[in-house]
This record gives C-alpha cells, structure tokens and sequence, in this order.
C-alpha cells in the first residue's frame, strides 16, 4: 500500500555505468526496503526504455519530516555511496524543499548576530578582503537584512553573495561566496579562506561542501558561486573534483554582484571526470 499523501516526491536521474546493472538493481532493491521499514515512504526505479543504463529514482516520501530523516539516515549515506561508485546521479525533482524559511547553517556566533538584528542593534564589519582597488574598501559595511527567498524560490546567489562578504582573501584580495543546497532544502554557505602559506587556502565551494558533510549532509542539488567580476567565476579544477565526487552532476548557477551569469551542469564543466567508480 502507498503510504505517501502523493504530493512530496523526489526525483533522481540514475545513469548506471556499463557493467555494473546488476549491483545497481540490489542497491535499489535495498534502498526500497529501507524505504518502507523505515516508513520513510516508497521508492521506485523506472527505466528509461529508450536508454536501458538510464534509470528515474523516484521517491514518494511520507511527508516532509520523514523525507529529512531519510536524508540524515546513515544506512541511506552508505547505500548512497554505493550508487556514487556505479552511476552518476542527477536530482531533478526535489520535493522536500522547504516552503518558509529555510535553513541556513549558522554557526552559533552568527546565530548571536543575527538575534542581534532582529533586536534593531546596527552591526558594522570591516571589509578586509580588498585593502586597494575596491570601491568599498576603508569603509564600513552595513550587513543588509537577509533575504533568502526570491519570488518563492530559494534564493541561492543571495546567500552566496552574503556568504563572499565574509570571505577572508587578505593575500589575493579576490573574494568568492558559495551556497549549497541539499536535497532537504538546506542552504550551507562558504567564502575562500586564505592562508600566510597561499597553499593552504581553500575556496568557497569546498568550505562549503565541507561544512555541509560535517553537518550530516550527503546529497545535494544545486551550487551557486558568487566573485565581483565581469566574467562568471567558474570552481576551479579541485572544486569541480571535489562537488563531482560528493554532489554527482550538480547544477552550477555563476553570479557576480549584481546579475546572473548563467547555469551550468558540473558534468560539462569536468567532462570525462575520474571518481571512485574507476577505482
Ligand atoms: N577561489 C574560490 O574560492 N573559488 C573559485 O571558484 C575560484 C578561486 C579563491 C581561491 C583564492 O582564495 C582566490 O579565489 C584567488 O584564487
């Protein structure tokens, strides 16, 4: 019996390497069990007939609080990490997001701060990033109210833009801002942080996903990635490694401060990638 309302469900796009159907039909034979033991919901696999390796993970989930549990549940990580090493996966439908308002993770300080916002206090920061050449630089910046949501839908470059006025590039003085959004709708931002050594500087996207993993996080959707340039500032050759091998074939949306600079796929961005599937 379907014990979803019908109306939550999430879609996944499974293109399983040759060779490896087999593996990937016990994969989600467990993952359908799980799915009911657990009343997560239910789960199917629905082959695309015109690409027998094509396959659409779909998941009807009870409500939303069983969709989250299933997303922090780590028998469902592992399984998920099974499938990572087989296929590539590519979330279309994503029908746990929050409506109103959505998670940002906030480190206990910037939970402070903002309680402080909401009292009326006026918090300034210093802008360290960009000592020469910066408009803003020598001044101090009002941190505008948050704003998280553009016309209902989560607004992801938003939080990228908030997150790349923290970024500390004392060294390069190129900020970048990142967010990342997991399939339950949370929004996990990062900025570059540079380092005296240069080497151990690590950048916005990985401190991002990094976050992310550390707070229970193991599938996402979409990342957007935010620098004050003309020209969109795509992930660099670590990053793209790094969101493939934890996020599979993320949309990549590029801003700039004050406009968008377009939508990319992570698989066309790092084409012929090399990940745990070939090991
Ligand atoms: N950087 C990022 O954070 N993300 C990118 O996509 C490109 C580069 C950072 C790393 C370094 O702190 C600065 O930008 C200049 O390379």
């Amino acid at each position: 019996m379907d014990s979803s309302d019908g109306r939550r469900l999430s879609v996944s796009l499974v293109e399983v390497m040759p060779g490896r159907e087999a593996e990937f039909l016990t994969i989600s034979t467990d993952f359908e069990a799980l799915m009911v033991r657990k009343e997560y919901g239910r789960a199917e696999m629905i082959r695309d007939e015109a690409h027998p390796m094509r396959f659409y993970a779909v998941r009807y989930w009870t409500d939303a609080t069983a969709a989250e549990r299933c997303h922090r549940d780590t028998e469902v990580h592992a399984i998920t990490a099974q499938l990572y090493q087989i296929a590539r996966v590519t979330h279309l439908v994503n029908g746990v997001r929050r409506n109103a308002p959505i998670r940002l993770l906030l480190d206990e300080r910037r939970a402070r701060v903002e309680a402080d916002r909401r009292t009326g206090l006026d918090r300034r920061v210093k802008d360290v990033g960009r000592p020469e050449g910066d408009r803003r630089a020598h001044r101090e910046r009002r941190i505008g109210p948050r704003r998280v949501r553009d016309g209902g839908d989560i607004d992801l470059v938003g939080a990228a833009r908030r997150a790349r006025e923290r970024a500390d590039a004392a060294f390069s003085h190129f900020k970048v801002g990142a967010a990342l959004e997991a399939v339950d709708g949370t929004v996990i931002t990062g900025c570059n942080i540079e380092n005296a050594t240069y080497g151990l500087t690590m950048c916005a996207e990985r401190v991002a996903l990094y976050k992310a993993l550390s707070e229970g996080h193991r599938a996402f959707t979409r990342i957007a990635i935010v620098a004050d340039t003309e020209a969109p500032t795509p992930p660099c050759g670590a990053c793209r490694q790094i969101l493939w091998e934890f996020g599979g074939n993320l949309e990549i949306q590029l801003a700039n401060l004050n406009e968008e600079k377009g939508t990319h796929q992570l698989k066309n961005l790092l084409p012929l990638p090399f990940d745990a599937r070939l090991l």
